[in-house]
């Protein structure tokens, strides 16, 4: 492998400490500067990594040291910081969604290929051993033809953890942006990609108080709806049927069921990298669920490994976590709203090609000592 490419952070609230904790692991990739609207929130990271430069976003964007941009900022900013980041000439890799609409995506997009330049995009947890597993043993044939999906995520709302939860409820967020990339990712890469969708929604209070941190008992508006459901046509033919909820209590109803002509197939929280892949046979229901052993995907994965993935792939060739699968997983949460306010079907514009299977690989280096002497 060549040289590791730098990498630049803009943003540094909540997320930010998940990247510091597998960024130095991953030698594709080496951190080189951080930045934030408020310095001080730059300067704290900075003060706890070796070597990284704390910087103002104008001086990141100009320092020829970052090849890329990790842009961890809110939703609404996403496409603002991906396109300042272009213009001057980096490569990009961003939290989800890729921007707050499909309109600001697509500028991006668009900006980033006249560049010559790669756009990523999380979620990489779809990179991890639970659903790489989970897609390995669908393209082996073991549940048969998929015929339909189940795809759940309900909480009472980010605002009970998340010290500054605005943009949960602005345009952008919500449940279905906000919580959609990782189950919409995560059922584009086991069961291809989705041509309409038909949705319903609903929004329970019209604000939120704040549960922790130092705004805890502030009210903040609601501008979105918080349940948010509807059924996924994909190109294949199967159905997934998604709840969405920032407005229910818990659920017992597994993250993600895929049902096959042969077998039901357990698969685990969309959300983490790992987790428990089971099915059930028709033809030895009896037996109960049967666990899988991990047969694919990134070992003991975290938040980064798309953004290594990208590092590592070879000019011309595609990598996973790319803007084209994300734009799409955009396109068909989108689509979902506008299908909500209409009451009718509607047809998803976009398509992405599923990106190639990762084979059980471990990319991580073993930090120095950790192995023991012969
Ligand atoms: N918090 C989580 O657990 C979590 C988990 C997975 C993904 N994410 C995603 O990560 C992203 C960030 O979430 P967060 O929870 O860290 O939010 P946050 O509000 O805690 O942090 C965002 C940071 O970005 C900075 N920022 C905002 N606009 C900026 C701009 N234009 N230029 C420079 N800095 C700017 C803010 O000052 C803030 O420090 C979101 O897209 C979110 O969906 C968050």
């Amino acid at each position: 492998m060549g040289e590791p490419l730098n990498i630049g952070i803009i943003g540094c609230g909540a997320i930010v400490a998940q990247y510091l904790q597998t960024l130095p692991s991953l030698p594709a990739v080496r951190l080189h500067a951080v930045a934030d609207l408020d310095f001080s929130r730059a300067q704290a990271v900075a003060a706890g990594q070796d070597g990284v430069k704390a910087l103002s976003v104008d001086e990141l964007l100009a320092d020829p040291a970052v090849d890329t941009v990790l842009n961890l900022t809110i939703p609404a900013a996403h496409a603002e910081v991906a396109l300042r980041a272009i213009a001057a000439g980096k490569h990009i890799y961003g939290e989800k969604p890729l921007a707050a609409t499909t309109a600001e995506a697509r500028t991006v997009l668009e900006r980033a290929a006249a560049a010559g330049v790669r756009v990523g995009c999380a979620p990489d947890t779809v990179l991890g051993t639970g659903i790489q597993t989970a897609r390995h043993a669908i393209d082996a044939g073991v549940i048969g033809r998929p015929i339909a999906a189940t795809a759940t995520m309900v909480t009472p709302g980010h605002e009970r953890w998340h010290p500054n939860p605005d943009f949960y409820y602005v345009p952008g967020g919500g449940p279905l942006l906000d919580m959609g990339p990782y189950y919409v990712t995560a059922l584009v890469t086991l069961l291809g990609p989705v041509t309409s969708v038909i949705g319903a929604a609903s929004h329970l209070r019209t604000q939120r108080i704040i549960g922790a941190g130092p705004r805890a008992g502030e009210a903040i508006p609601v501008a979105v709806d918080t349940h948010v459901t509807g059924v996924l046509v994909h190109e294949s033919g199967a159905l997934s049927t998604l709840v969405m909820s920032f407005d229910a209590v818990q659920t017992r109803a597994a993250n993600i069921e895929v049902h096959g002509e042969r077998a039901s197939m357990s698969v685990p929280d969309p959300n983490w990298f790992d987790g428990e892949v089971s099915v059930s046979r028709l033809d030895d229901r009896d037996r109960g669920w049967e666990v899988l052993p991990d047969s694919a995907g990134y070992i003991g994965a975290g938040r980064g490994y798309g953004l290594a993935d990208m590092a590592m792939t070879a000019p011309g060739e595609q990598h996973r976590a790319n803007g084209e699968l994300a734009f799409h997983v955009l396109d068909v949460m989108e689509s979902l709203l506008v299908s909500a306010q209409s009451g009718a079907s509607v047809p998803v514009g976009s398509t992405a090609a599923r990106p190639a299977g990762v084979p059980l690989t471990s990319l991580a280096e073993e930090p120095a000592g950790a192995r023991p002497a012969n």
